[in-house]
């Protein structure tokens, strides 16, 4: 069986070194707030291109906080709207709803399945506070038109980068991005761990209060907060992952380049992207019979996945949307199939699954 993902053998690359990080933590005795989480979020910063980054619990809290520390800044206000593209993970709208404020769901572009840019004027109304783009699969989702529609609506541009470390310039495009460290992301902790990045010396100092309590000195709270920190062995285990994801991503790059040049089946779509544009989190063909194809693959020895079976309009958990109409957002979850895509994967793994992929009928 070629698996979707295979994290043991992912991390078992780094074996050694990610135990020594382990034991470094034990050894020090210090499990919060201490030398390993400011290392990586040195590094992180660094390696993004931002002033600051603040290490967080996971991704959603990241995104959460950052509009929660908007809210505490005065910059937005419950009930206020922020546009998001309708085909993403329901993690990028909870974090809007969560904070009392109003997603607006933009339909994505089929060409680029990243939130289509010439729609995003007609969903501004004067309580639109924010765009949040997702750089969902690993692609980047920012073009010059978002940016110049925020700055000329005084909008807040907010990255959900929970899927694209180490794509262009993704997560430092914008005022802040929030990044998921989840185990099978592109920079994967082996627990949960996520990380807000930004340029502005303000939002960073609030939420990095606002995700210890809302305290800055110990015992003295300044604002709601919340437990939200990164803890020691992930940030240590992180840093060791770091210094190897150029190369894993490269790898990916080189994998979907496989795939991109050899299925040439008609039956299936590959996306249409530039290796300069796509880190690859996922792998996402497309295919009017979905299910039979996934079926064949399995059958055939392959597991691949769906990026996501239910749209987040249609999910129980925001009843008030199902009846919304968002048509290319619901093609692509009927569609959709994420094909394996990970430095784990041998060429010739790559090789059978293409094979297969052409012999499908
Ligand atoms: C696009 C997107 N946003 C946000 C998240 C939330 O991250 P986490 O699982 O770390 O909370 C994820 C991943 O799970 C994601 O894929």
């Amino acid at each position: 069986m070629i698996k979707y993902l295979d994290l043991k053998a992912i991390n078992d690359m780094h074996d050694a070194e990610l135990r020594a990080a382990v034991n470094r933590v034990m050894d020090s005795g210090w499990y919060l707030k201490g030398e390993a989480t400011r290392l990586f979020e040195s590094h992180y910063a660094e390696y993004i291109g931002t002033k600051y980054c603040i290490g967080c619990a996971n991704g959603l809290d990241a995104l959460t906080l950052i509009f929660r520390a908007y809210i505490q800044l005065g910059v937005m206000q419950k009930g206020d709207e922020v546009i998001v593209p309708a085909n993403t993970y329901i993690a990028s709208i909870l974090a809007i709803t969560e904070c009392g404020l109003t997603p607006v769901l933009v339909e994505p572009s089929l060409d680029t399945l990243q939130i289509d840019d010439a729609l995003i004027e007609a969903a501004i109304t004067p309580r639109t506070r924010a765009i949040m783009i997702v750089h969902l699969y690993g692609r980047c989702a920012y073009t010059d038109r978002i940016g110049d529609i925020c700055r000329r609506h005084g909008m807040k541009l907010i990255e959900d980068n929970a899927q694209a470390h180490g794509c262009k310039k993704t997560g430092s495009l914008g005022h802040a991005a929030g990044h998921s460290f989840y185990p099978g992301k592109n920079l994967g902790a082996l627990g949960d761990a996520g990380a807000v990045t930004t340029d502005d010396d303000v939002l960073a100092e609030v939420i990095r209060s606002m995700g210890n309590y809302g305290s800055s000195k110990k015992y003295v709270f300044d604002y709601l907060g919340r437990n939200s920190r990164i803890d020691e062995i992930q940030a240590a285990m992180l840093d060791v992952k770091l210094k190897y994801l150029d190369a894993e991503n490269q790898r990916r790059k080189d994998i979907a380049a496989l795939y991109i040049s050899k299925v040439t089946n008609p039956l299936i779509r590959i996306p249409n992207c530039s290796d300069r544009d796509c880190v690859w989190h996922i792998f996402p063909v497309f295919c009017r019979h979905r299910d039979r194809l996934q079926q064949y693959l399995q059958d055939n020895g392959v597991e691949t996945q769906i990026h996501y079976p239910i749209p987040p309009h249609k999910q129980r958990c925001y009843s008030s949307w199902n009846k919304l109409s968002l048509p290319i957002t619901e093609q692509i979850h009927k569609e959709e199939l994420s094909l394996p895509c990970n430095q784990a994967l041998t060429d010739e793994q790559v090789n059978t699954i293409i094979d297969l992929l052409n012999n499908y009928k």
